[in-house]
C-alpha cells in the first residue's frame, strides 16, 4: 500500500471538495481526534504494513484473481474482466478493511470492537478478525436485514460476535449505524468503532478507501500483464456507503480516461419512494458525521431508503463518492431490484458465478453502458451470492 496524492483525496481538513468533514458530538470527540492524529502513522509504520499485507496474502487470499468473463464480453460487446472479490476469505470485499482496522485498533490500545453491518458481510469480517485477534465483538444489525440475511447472522454467532438488533426507523443499515454511534458514544474509552464503508467523520472514508485500495492497485498490475496496459476503459462497482467503488477507483481517480461508473440501487424505481439511488434523489445534508449527498424530505429529515440488497439500502454515500459525483468525474447510474435479480442470474447462467445482490446492481449497469469492442471493463465483483440465496429463491425469477 503506497501512498498517493490524489486530487480527489481528502484534504488536511478532512474534506473532498465541499463534502466529508467530522460533524460529532462532543463525547467522541477524544476518539475521532486521536485517530485523526495518528492513522496515517501507524498504517503506514512499515511493521504494520508487513502485518497487514500478510494477512491480506495468507488469511485473506490475495490477490483475488482478475478474470476475463469471455461470454459475458461477447453479451455485452466489450473485454470484460471480473475483480473477484467474492473469492476473499468471508465472501466479500469488507474484509479488507476489517483486517486494516483490526490492526489498528490493536496498535490504538482497543480492546473492545463495535460494527454495524447491512448486509452482514462487513459484520462476518469483522465478527472474524475479532475471534482471529481474540477481541471482543458486537455487530449493530436493522431487524429487517437480520431476517434477509440469516446465513450473516448465524456466522457471525458462531464466530463468538454478539449481534444486537436494531429496531427503529426502516430497521435496516442506517438504523444499525446510529446504533453503533450511540454505543461509541457512551463507551469512547475502550472501544473502537470498525466502520464498514467509506462513511462517517473523517479520517473514516479516507481510512477504509486506503484500506480497499489494494483492489486497485492488484487490478493495476494484472491488467498490465493480461491486456499491456494498467489502466482499463472502466471501472464499474455498486455503491451502498462505496467502499468497494473507492477501492476499485482510487488508483484511476487522476486518470481522466478511465471512466469511473458507481451503480446505485434504484429498489423499485428512482421515483417509486422506494428507492436508494441517493445521488439521483438526494442533496447535501449531513449523516453519520460528515456531510455528504443524502436522501431527505423538504425539512431536512432522512427518508427512509429501499433496496432488495441489504448491503446497499442506504440513504446516503460516502463523501469522496459526492465529490465524484459533484465533480462530475463519476458516472453515476443506477439499477432496479428486478434489474439486479435479473442480472445476477445472468452472471450465474453466462460464467458460473452466483454474485450478491450488491454486485449484481453493478452487473446490470453494463446493459446502460455503451461499449466499442476493444473497450477494457474492469467490474469489481464485491461479493459472492450465498448469503442471498432466500432472496433469489423468494424472487424465483429463474
Ligand atoms: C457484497 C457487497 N457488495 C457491496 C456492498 C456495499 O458496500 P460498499 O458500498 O461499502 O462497498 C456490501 C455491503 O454490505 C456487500 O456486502
Amino acid at each position: 500500500m503506497e501512498q498517493t496524492i490524489s486530487k480527489y483525496a481528502v484534504d488536511e481538513q478532512g474534506y473532498y471538495g465541499k463534502f466529508g468533514g467530522a460533524f460529532i458530538p462532543e463525547m467522541l470527540y477524544p476518539n475521532v481526534e486521536e485517530l485523526k492524529e495518528k492513522y496515517l502513522d501507524i498504517i503506514y509504520a512499515p511493521e504494520f504494513q508487513e502485518a497487514f499485507h500478510g494477512l491480506l496474502k495468507d488469511y485473506v487470499g490475495r490477490p483475488t484473481p482478475l478474470y476475463f468473463a469471455s461470454r459475458l464480453s461477447e453479451k455485452h460487446g466489450a473485454k470484460i474482466y471480473l475483480k473477484r472479490e467474492d473469492l476473499c476469505h468471508t465472501g466479500a470485499h469488507k474484509v479488507n478493511n476489517t483486517v486494516g482496522q483490526i490492526l489498528l485498533a490493536q496498535r490504538l490500545g482497543k480492546k473492545k470492537i463495535i460494527a454495524e453491518t447491512g448486509a452482514g458481510q462487513h459484520g462476518v469480517a469483522t465478527a472474524t478478525v475479532c475471534a482471529l485477534m481474540g477481541m471482543e465483538c458486537i455487530v449493530y444489525m436493522g431487524e429487517v436485514d437480520m431476517a434477509r440475511q440469516r446465513p450473516n447472522v448465524e456466522r457471525m454467532r458462531i464466530l463468538g460476535a454478539e449481534v444486537r438488533p436494531a429496531k427503529s426507523g426502516s430497521r435496516t443499515l442506517k438504523d444499525a449505524t446510529n446504533e453503533a454511534m450511540r454505543h461509541w458514544i457512551n463507551n469512547p474509552n475502550e472501544t473502537h468503532y470498525i466502520i464498514g464503508s467509506v462513511v462517517g467523520p473523517h479520517p473514516y472514508p479516507d481510512m477504509v478507501a486506503r484500506f480497499q485500495s489494494v483492489i486497485s492497485e492488484e487490478m493495476r498490475e494484472q491488467l498490465l500483464l493480461k491486456e499491456g496496459t494498467e489502466t482499463p476503459d472502466y471501472v464499474v462497482a455498486c455503491v451502498g456507503g462505496g467502499s468497494n467503488a473507492a477501492g476499485a477507483f482510487y488508483h484511476f481517480l487522476d486518470e481522466p480516461e478511465v471512466q469511473l461508473v458507481a451503480v446505485e440501487a434504484a429498489g423499485h424505481g428512482v421515483d417509486s419512494g422506494k428507492s436508494a439511488a441517493t445521488t439521483a434523489l438526494g442533496r447535501d445534508g449531513v449523516l453519520h458525521g460528515s456531510r455528504t449527498i443524502l436522501m431527505q424530505t423538504e425539512d431536512g429529515q432522512v427518508v427512509e431508503p429501499h433496496s432488495i440488497s441489504a448491503g446497499l439500502d442506504y440513504p446516503g454515500i460516502g463523501p469522496l463518492h459526492a465529490h465524484l459525483f459533484d465533480s462530475k468525474r463519476g458516472i453515476f447510474l443506477n439499477a432496479t431490484d428486478e434489474e439486479a435479480m435479473v442480472a445476477g442470474v445472468e452472471l450465474s447462467r453466462l460464467e458460473g458465478i452466483i454474485p450478491a445482490i450488491e454486485s449484481a446492481h453493478a452487473i446490470a449497469a453494463l446493459g446502460k453502458l455503451t461499449f466499442k469492442p476493444y473497450d477494457v471493463v474492469v467490474l469489481n465483483l464485491s461479493g459472492r451470492g450465498d448469503k442471498d440465496l432466500e432472496t433469489y429463491i423468494k424472487w424465483g425469477g429463474y
